[in-house]
């Protein structure tokens, strides 16, 4: 049995802001499946604490980055996890990155380096039952903890260093070095500097074992200046050891058959109808069957391309919900659009994110960049048809409804590229014409429904990771 500590800052259900949550949820059952076993180090949050059950204090930290710190070694929503209680760091509710102001709180290097510390800790058999064989590390939040196994030698497990997303830097001020209980020797090209400043994702790259990221597609992306973010030369440098294992996603949690969320569970497309029509209801849209549904569902940042779809609305084929939180102007302006055709619904709500998938025809994901992307999976489960800018993962998941795909009989969805309000338009007047035909419609639907988008095919190529470094 190999054994991986699994690092990271949300972990679905416990704590969750997009689909890095979804991962390393989904992560520990599907690699169970192949002999892995995963146990999964949390910061406290109070949702983490709360969520705690049977928790064994397993070390303690009199100490830890200006105060007081244990591990507890629990199980949580039935995933085997350890909390780092830190009520210094961590006992702030809410968004796990966010002030009340919507601010990154100024300390987040230093409370995720905290945890890193930790994990470098039980890395080197500072809890001799808790010792792993190789350490996974999500993001820049886990990024410090393959630099602090170099930097503080002696033996280690191996470490793999998983990229979500390249656009988060990690960025800490050069004179944190030694808060990040990094030496002053790190601070160097070769080590952890970045652009004059510290970035804790480039620890990780630097000094991991194997670096993954979430597509085939982003792993050679990440490679060019276009998306390297800055990373590009390091990560082309560091090529042989990285590479792209596609997420697959937890078909017990979204699966239309059983949904509890839904008011109609179902397992062709006809089940869906009822569905459309409560969705429809609910955001007192028009109840019209004819009227293609488009949605989108998703963080409202630059990544998503989401001002480009609103560059579009006023010649949308069709009605849109669409449900999302993020940048305050881009809120704002979503608040504004709302029109008989056009029901947006600004918050965060795991129900509604599953009922979107269930009734909405089409599922949007106009990003610029998408280093996987998760709701276009949960719309190919649900029946919900795929319109995606081909960048990153959308390119790997969707199959386009060119004429030859159609011919054939394969297609899945529909990509569109480069991305402007031109080819946006033009993709979404394309898939209003195929709704119109029924035939056609119901193809793609019972292609994506049948699609293999679970974690068996992902979860063995981590497994093989995993015990290549064992
Ligand atoms: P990212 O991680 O970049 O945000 P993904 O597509 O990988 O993008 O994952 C997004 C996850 O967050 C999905 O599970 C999606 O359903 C969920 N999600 C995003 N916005 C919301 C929202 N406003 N309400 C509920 N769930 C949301
Ligand atoms: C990131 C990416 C998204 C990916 C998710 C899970 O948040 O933006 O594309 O699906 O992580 O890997």
């Amino acid at each position: 049995m190999t054994t991986v500590l699994s690092v990271a800052a949300e972990l679905y259900p416990i704590i969750k802001t997009g689909g890095l949550a979804d991962v390393t949820g989904a992560l520990p059952a599907a690699l169970a499946a192949e002999g892995v076993m995963i146990r999964s180090l949390l910061p406290g949050y109070p949702a983490a604490l709360a969520a705690l059950t049977a928790a064994t204090p397993v070390l303690d930290l009199p100490d830890l980055a200006g105060g007081p710190a244990r591990l507890l070694a629990g199980t949580a929503a039935g995933l085997a996890v350890l909390v780092l209680d830190a009520p210094h760091l961590y006992a702030r509710p809410g968004n796990p990155y966010l002030g009340p102001d919507g601010r990154d709180w100024p300390d987040n290097p230093i409370r995720f380096a905290a945890l890193s510390q930790v994990a470098a800790l039980l890395g080197r058999g500072a809890v001799p039952t808790l010792r792993p064989d190789v350490i996974h590390a999500h993001d820049w939040q886990a990024g410090l903890v393959p630099a602090l196994l170099h930097y503080h030698g002696g033996p280690r497990p191996g470490t793999v260093m998983t990229v979500h997303n390249l656009a988060f830097p990690g960025k800490a001020p050069s004179a944190m070095l030694a808060d990040l209980f990094l030496p002053p020797h790190a601070f160097a090209i070769d080590g952890v500097e970045f652009f004059g400043a510290i970035s804790l994702l480039k620890a990780g790259l630097q000094f991991a074992d194997r670096i993954t990221t979430v597509s085939p597609t982003y792993a050679a992306e990440i490679q060019t200046q276009d998306h390297g973010m800055g990373f590009d030369g390091l990560l082309r440098r560091r090529a042989a050891d990285l590479s792209g294992i596609l997420n697959g996603i937890d078909t017990t949690v979204w699966n239309p058959a059983t949904d509890p969320l839904l008011a109609t569970r179902y397992s062709t497309p006809e089940g869906r109808t009822p569905n459309k029509a409560a969705l429809q209801r609910e955001l007192g849209l028009a109840e019209d069957p004819a009227m293609p549904l488009f949605a989108v569902v998703s963080r409202l940042t630059d990544q998503k391309g989401i001002d480009i779809l609103l560059a579009c609305l006023p010649a949308l084929p069709g009605q849109l919900a669409l449900l999302g939180t993020g940048e305050r102007d881009l809120e704002a302006a979503f608040r504004a659009a709302r029109s008989p055709h056009v029901a947006p619904m600004i918050g965060y709500d795991e129900g509604h994110a599953h009922r979107i998938q269930a009734g909405a025809d089409i599922l949007l994901v106009p990003s610029r960049f998408e280093p996987c992307g998760l709701t276009q999976l949960y719309a190919l489960r649900y029946g919900a048809v795929p319109l995606v800018a081909r960048v990153g993962g959308l390119a790997d998941t969707v199959i386009d409804a060119n004429p030859a795909a159609l011919a054939a009989g394969v297609a899945t969805g529909f990509q569109f590229a480069p991305l402007t309000p031109e080819t946006l338009a033009a993709a979404l007047r394309q898939a209003a014409a195929r709704y119109a035909e029924p035939a056609t419609w119901r193809r793609l639907q019972t292609n994506g429904m049948a699609a293999d988008v679970s974690w068996r095919a992902p979860a063995r190529a981590y497994a093989a990771l995993y015990r290549s470094l064992a």
